[in-house]
């Protein structure tokens, strides 16, 4: 039986070793604001940009990871208080400097009414933001092909999503020179990030052929050459091949949003401070256990990666896991059953919970089999 889906991404990617280059070309004679991190590699980059692209009218580089609603309040005033409206926001840097940017346009008509809205699990109405150019330094979040970002509170222990078709980029700019310089523990954790988006655009109720098709290059590339990358970082192909597994990724969760393991992974990162790409990647492998058959392009999808046997996968994802250091239990976050628990059933009731094809009953039992809670 056929049925009918969509998939729509209108992002102008440009790939490759020297797309940075065509960064001065994007920006022409725009008025721009460039966001970064306050970091001896991005403020050289800045410079560089600076010598071929005409000065940006602002640079915001105070960003952190996960950003911050108080800080990101103050960023948002800061850019929209300058005399001329700038035209044009460019991004440098990974999720946390890309979701800024985001959220630095949307704010133009102002960042309370914006959080008020995003708090309430409403579409924002009425943007009108500048345009984006972003440049991902991370292998990574997929930010630069989809038109969400995420707000941290902190304070309150909470995650916010805002979204709005018109907080797409109009260019990515995807560049694998810029990742040469990330940590192994970066480049592990941003890889496990996207290898999470790839899963969960499967196993999730927006799933449709062409995002399958970007997930499984995306789960097959990450699974084979991130262990490789790890083993030897300065290896362009390795690194040029991330990148592109992780775009993937991205394509393939910028038309149905993520599920259950990243809904697992926000109280992680809030009250343990466990790395986003971590958190969201650690109950995989029980996720993978706990599906029933799928049927049609979603079972396809995971035959491709995981062979027929999908408990043979799930086991060689633990082992694969085990292999880059992580952790495999609630415990080894610091989570301990009751609060393991308590994060599941929550998961499950919030939004991206409800994407997930799969059953909370049937993820409790196979987090009991493999030892997960
Ligand atoms: N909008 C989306 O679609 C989406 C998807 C997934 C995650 N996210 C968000 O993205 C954020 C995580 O982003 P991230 O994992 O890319 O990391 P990040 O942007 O938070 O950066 C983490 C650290 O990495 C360093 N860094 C970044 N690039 C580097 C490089 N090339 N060389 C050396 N150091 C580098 C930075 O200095 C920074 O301190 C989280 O807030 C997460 O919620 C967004
Ligand atoms: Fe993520």
């Amino acid at each position: 039986m056929s049925h009918n889906w969509t998939y729509h991404n209108p992002v102008d990617i440009r790939f490759g070793g020297e797309a940075i280059a065509t960064l001065a070309d994007c920006i022409g004679a725009s008025r721009h604001a460039l966001v970064t991190y306050d970091e001896p590699f991005f403020s050289g980059l800045c410079d560089q940009l600076t010598k071929t692209a005409h000065a940006p009218e602002i640079v915001i580089n105070d960003v952190l990871p996960n950003p911050d609603c108080r800080q990101l309040g103050a960023q948002t005033a800061r850019l929209w208080s300058l005399p001329l409206e700038v035209e044009m926001i460019v991004a440098i840097g990974g999720g946390s400097v890309i979701d800024t940017a985001k959220v630095l346009a949307a704010g133009r008509s102002g960042f309370d009414a914006l959080m008020a809205e995003v708090r309430k699990d409403r579409a924002p109405e009425h943007l009108s933001p500048p345009p984006l150019v972003a440049c991902p330094t991370t292998a990574g979040t997929g930010s630069e092909v989809t038109c969400w970002a995420t707000i941290w509170d902190g304070v309150e222990a909470a995650k916010y999503s805002l979204a709005h078709p018109d907080l797409y980029p109009r260019t990515a700019i995807v560049d694998p020179a810029l990742m040469v310089g990330k940590s192994a523990d970066l480049t592990r954790a941003t890889g496990l990030d996207a290898l999470s988006h790839a899963l969960e655009s499967i196993w999730n109720k927006n799933a449709n052929p062409v995002s399958a098709r970007h997930a499984v290059f995306a789960a097959q590339t990450i699974l084979r050459d991130l262990p490789r990358l790890l083993s030897a970082p300065g290896d362009m192909s390795l690194r040029s091949s991330m990148a592109e597994a992780t775009l993937s990724a991205g394509l393939a969760f910028s038309n149905t949003k993520t599920a259950i393991a990243h809904n697992i992974s926000y109280p992680l990162t809030l009250r343990h401070g466990v790395a986003h790409g971590i958190a969201c990647s650690f109950t995989l492998p029980t996720i993978l256990r706990s599906l029933a058959p799928l049927g049609g392009f979603r079972d396809a999808a995971l035959t491709e990666i995981f062979g027929t046997d999908i408990i043979a996968g799930a086991d060689q994802l633990t082992a694969c896991l085990r292999r880059l250091g992580v952790g495999q239990r609630f415990a080894d976050h610091g989570i301990d059953r009751a609060e393991a628990e308590e994060i599941i059933d929550a998961a499950f009731h919030g939004q991206r919970g409800k994407n997930f094809i799969g059953t909370r009953d049937a993820l409790v039992a196979a987090a009991q089999v493999d030892g997960l809670i």
